[in-house]
């Protein structure tokens, strides 16, 4: 396996994440928000962005998966649900990375079926080359292309997600 050398740097991870912050806190302002955690890819961005937003949050994590190493299974297991109620709420979710856009769009339909006041998507990544799902993604930080990243709580295999920058990663089939 072989990982390319920064593909975002920090500075531009958190040039990033004060800029989504700042819209985040501007557009809610006087309002409160319940910041969700989609576990385990968003562990960094959500804690970076929360730190930085400028209104009222409540914090809740949910645990969800559809990846076996690169591969989307399609299939969308929720493993830990959020545990605040969210009816009448002001609700964003907090994403790693959109690809296909299946695992957003069962969390938030499952989400929306508990009548939050409303719901939004706040995503560092978005690669759009296979996306599936109609999807609308309010916060965006990255587009990026066709390729497969880790780092920043992203993972390959359930590793490099400790990197503090993006990286590409491409499996070395000479070697592996
Ligand atoms: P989707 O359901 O295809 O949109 O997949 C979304 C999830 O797949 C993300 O939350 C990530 O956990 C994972 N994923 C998709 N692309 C990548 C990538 O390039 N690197 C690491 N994880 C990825
Ligand atoms: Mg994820």
């Amino acid at each position: 396996m072989i990982i390319s050398k920064p593909y975002l740097t920090v500075e531009q991870i958190q040039h990033k994440v004060k800029e989504l912050a700042g819209r985040i806190s501007a557009d809610y302002r006087g309002k409160e928000i319940l910041a969700v955690g989609i576990l385990k890819g968003a562990f960094m961005f959500f804690t970076d962005m929360v730190k930085l937003i400028q209104v009222p949050v409540e914090i809740d994590f949910l645990v969800a998966s559809s990846y076996i190493k690169t591969r989307t299974t399609g299939e969308v297991k929720i493993h830990a649900d959020i545990r605040e109620e969210i009816k009448g709420k002001h609700v964003i979710l907090f994403e790693d990375i959109v690809d296909t856009g299946i695992t957003l769009k069962f969390i938030k339909d499952t989400l929306l079926s508990r009548d939050p006041a409303s719901l939004k998507i706040c995503t560092f990544l978005d690669k759009k080359a296979h996306r599936q799902a109609d999807l609308d993604l309010e916060y965006v930080g990255y587009e990026i292309p066709d390729e497969y990243v880790v780092g920043y709580g992203l993972d390959y295999d359930n590793k490099f997600r400790n990197l503090p920058y993006i990286a590409v990663f491409k499996e070395d089939s000479a070697h592996s």
